[in-house]
């Protein structure tokens, strides 16, 4: 049996379909769901529905009971996942689940300067957890969702002729999510992940200087990239009324991007998914391309 959480959510929804593309019964997978009410597509394609809460321990024990391989998807809410995560690793561990496939982060600073800490604490400790645990586990280092790109873009990037972020030359390896869920599914359908890492980045990573100048090429429109200081940017944002934790999500991504933190390039997505990802160039081209 397969048990998929965060199953309501994008990631773990698009697990499942994928799973079930690859030809798992539906019979042998669960979607965990804290709230009921989102349990009717599962239970329309055959999955079974779990009830499990990351803060509720019992709940998931229950939940993880006969499960032998687990995708955790990790919890949303920043301020409180690193005892949900702790719940989670635990709990798979008393239900004697097998094998634990884990969405973590990449990063290449893992000390508490990181401009990504709020984010990346809890996946280091996480993965320490899993690895103490006993549990086989494979952990999946997912760059950033390259379908979050567009917003550091800018949405009115064609109107303003500027991409306006605190990115410096800084590259990002983004792929999308729906591939990144594609190959967590394909880990699930298929044995020999057990102890293994992957790096879920891009085959080539991309800079502002470089989506300025490839969405110029297809718009046919100048696109100019502007990197000001963090601080510039948050006042910036503020004045077109970004609310104040958006604004700290959106500078430390960018600001982690001038370090260099998600330049990474791996090879490990196109062994999963028989192909290259999505390319940023190509998700460019298709979002601003002159419509004629
Ligand atoms: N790499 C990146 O760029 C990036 C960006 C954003 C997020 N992430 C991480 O990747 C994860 C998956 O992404 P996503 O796009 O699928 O996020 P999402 O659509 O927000 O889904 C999050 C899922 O986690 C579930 N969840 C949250 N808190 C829970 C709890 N206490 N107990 C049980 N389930 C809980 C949610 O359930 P409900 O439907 O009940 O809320 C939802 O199913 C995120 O949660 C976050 O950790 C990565």
């Amino acid at each position: 049996m397969i048990l998929v959480t965060g199953a309501s959510g994008h990631f773990g929804n698009a697990a499942i379909d994928f799973l079930l593309a690859k030809g798992v019964e539906a019979s042998q997978i669960l979607a965990l769901v804290r709230n009921e009410q989102t349990s009717d597509d599962f239970t329309k394609k055959g999955v079974g529905v779990v009830i499990g809460d990351y803060e509720n321990y019992a709940s998931l024990v229950s939940a993880f009971h006969g499960v032998e391989k687990l995708l955790f998807v990790s919890g949303s809410d920043i301020v409180k996942r690193l005892s949900q995560h702790q719940n989670v690793v635990n709990a798979a561990k008393e239900a004697g689940v097998k094998h634990l496939v884990y969405t973590s982060f990449q990063r290449k600073d893992e000390s508490e300067t990181s401009p990504l800490w709020m984010v990346a604490q809890s996946h280091i400790q996480t993965e320490k957890w899993l690895k103490e645990s006993g549990i086989d586990y494979t952990i999946l280092k997912n760059n950033l969702y390259l379908d979050f790109l567009p917003g550091f873009i800018g949405e009115k990037v064609l109107e303003t002729g500027v991409i306006y972020v605190p990115a410096e030359s800084g590259k990002v390896g983004a792929v999308l999510r729906s591939e990144m869920a594609e190959a967590a599914a394909s880990i699930l359908a298929t044995s020999g992940h057990e102890g293994k890492e992957y790096d879920f980045t891009n085959s080539e990573a991309a800079s502002y200087e470089e989506i300025a100048h490839w969405i110029s090429e297809v718009s046919g429109k100048t696109i100019t990239y502007i990197s000001p200081s963090a601080e510039d940017y948050g006042k910036t944002l503020a004045s077109y009324g970004v609310p104040a934790e958006a604004i700290g999500i959106f500078s430390s991504f960018a600001v982690a991007q001038a370090k260099g933190e998600l330049d990474a390039v791996s090879t490990d997505l196109v062994k999963l998914l028989g192909r290259k990802p999505l390319s940023v160039r190509d998700l460019v081209s298709s979002l601003y391309s002159a419509k004629v």
